[in-house]
């Protein structure tokens, strides 16, 4: 069953649970092509067969059914908070599920648990060695309850990662808490981690890891492994313990779901002095080199310039004003503005080009009213159809004093866009617009010459900023880039 296209009962599954109930438990079914790649990892990895193999997350059975079949003498515990996805396990017509079920043995547990709690009692009395595989939950930080972050914490011990972890990177973090020596692990994880703030604790152990080998397997970036959800996907494998310093190697993975997948390049990492600051290939290849020079460039920009983000007003619908919109109003209510690059079309938005986006009656004016401003006529009656649109409600605006007045910033020297497949846009900002926060904005500091101003643009717009961008970005499933602060 599990060498076809698609699972069945993973199609049954998302036939008859809602989407927003599946996002809530994180279930994603693993595609059988990527369980394949999965099982070579691991077969050519483990020097002796698993005794016990524990499913985190097991859903359906993806990873059960086949660990079953695979280690015909292992004990397989299938660990789900899900009855919904458990039950349709037990009804799997798998030979291996069947005869596990069969057998006096009991070679197959199904437990309806948090595997969070479950690796702090369970496991420990579990048989070694002891592999865990799998594919956690994705379930963002936002959707965790208290008793699960605070689970987290626990089964995470010093590993734990930060608040905002979502629970795959807290059953990472847990699960390599729990390893003895001779235990291993390997699971399908979104990539995030790799580089996200909160994974910091987590990437430092597998940093200081060196006894065991340590495997980074990473999908293409614009590879949907889950369809639909716009996550990077990755693969981790750690082996047991060795008495030999074990490196840590860095895959690229290429195929597709419907051809299967291999890697098809390899590097490896000798895991030596301070922690890259993120596990993406840039900062891994090599990290002493890279660290001191990101550090260096950073103390060098952050002397000649500030980049800040532009400014939230919290609805950009209401305070991005037309050229009509604003015609009645004081002209000292309103500023030049800009909140999407594509508006310009070229490399820089001089007052001209401003202007032409004036008049093709796109919203390029910030509104900049004061207190005070809301004696005049106008103004009031524009303050007054925020309150009619219930702006005045909309969080940024409630905690602002009075609701209307938005933060007044000095105008940005450079424009920077924050998403890019593979080009960042850097447009020079003649005209003194006000950026909103879809955009960064770079100011030169007082006293640093224009003409550093100008040759920082140049560079950043050039191929070695880019790349030196595209290095520190974020990246997202559809291959989009992503600049974080
Ligand atoms: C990404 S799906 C993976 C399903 C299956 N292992 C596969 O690969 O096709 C994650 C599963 O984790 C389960 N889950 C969510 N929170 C959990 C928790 N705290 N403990 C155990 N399982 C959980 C969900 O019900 C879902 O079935």
């Amino acid at each position: 069953m599990l060498e076809g296209d698609i699972d069945p009962l993973a199609l049954t599954y998302e036939r008859i649970v809602a989407g927003p109930n599946r996002r809530r438990l994180g279930t994603f079914f693993t595609p059988p092509s990527v369980l394949t790649y999965m099982r070579q990892i691991v077969h050519g990895r483990l020097p002796k067969k698993p005794a016990t193999v524990a499913d985190p997350g097991a859903g359906v059975g993806a990873f059960t059914s086949a660990s079953l079949r695979w280690w015909p003498r292992a004990e397989v515990h299938a660990v789900d908070v899900n009855l919904v996805t458990l039950g349709l396990l037990a009804t799997r017509s798998n030979f291996a599920i069947k005869s596990a079920r069969r057998s006096t043995t009991g070679r197959l547990q199904v437990r309806q648990d948090d595997f969070l709690q479950w690796l702090n009692t369970d496991w420990n009395d579990l048989r070694g060695p002891r592999l865990i595989f799998g594919n956690p939950p994705f379930t963002r930080h936002q959707q965790l309850t208290r008793t699960q972050k605070v689970a987290a914490q626990t089964s995470g011990g010093r590993l734990a990662p930060g608040k905002r972890a979502g629970l795959s990177t807290d059953f990472l973090a847990a699960s390599l808490n729990r390893l003895d020596s001779e235990d291993s692990l390997c699971l399908l994880l979104p990539a995030n981690w790799l580089e996200a703030d909160y994974a910091r604790t987590v990437r430092e152990y597998l940093w200081t890891l060196t006894k065991r080998l340590v495997e980074l397997h990473l999908f293409p970036d614009d590879m949907q492994v889950f369809p639909g959800t716009q996550v990077a996907a990755m693969v981790i494998f750690v082996g047991p313990e060795k008495n030999r310093r074990q490196p840590l190697i860095l895959h690229r993975i290429s195929g597709s779901t419907r051809i299967g997948f291999s890697s098809s390049e390899q590097e490896k990492v000798i895991r030596q002095g301070t922690t890259p600051p993120t596990f993406q290939p840039p900062d891994l290849r090599q990290p002493m080199r890279r660290n001191r020079s990101t550090l260096s460039t950073t103390e060098a920009l952050a002397r000649v310039a500030i980049i800040r983000r532009g400014v939230a007003t919290g609805a950009n619908t209401f305070f991005l004003k037309t050229n009509r919109e604003v015609e009645p109003l004081p002209s000292h209510c309103y500023v030049r503005a800009i909140s999407r690059l594509r508006e310009v079309p070229g490399d820089a938005l001089s007052l001209e080009v401003h202007q032409q986006i004036a008049k093709a009656d796109l919203r390029c004016w910030l509104l900049q009213i004061t207190e005070s401003d809301a004696q005049d006529p106008e103004v009031s009656r524009v303050i007054a159809e925020g309150v009619r649109q219930g702006i005045h409600e909309r969080y940024l605006c409630k905690v602002r004093n009075p609701w209307y007045a938005v933060e007044q910033i000095p105008p940005p020297d450079l424009l920077i866009g924050p998403m890019g497949k593979q080009q960042f846009r850097v447009v020079t900002n003649g005209a003194g617009a006000i950026p909103t926060n879809t955009l960064y904005g770079l100011r030169m500091r007082q006293g640093v010459p224009s003409s550093v101003g100008q040759r920082l643009g140049e560079w950043l717009a050039g191929e070695a900023g880019q790349q030196s961008m595209r290095a520190i970005a974020r990246r997202h499933g559809d291959g989009l880039l992503k600049l974080v602060p």
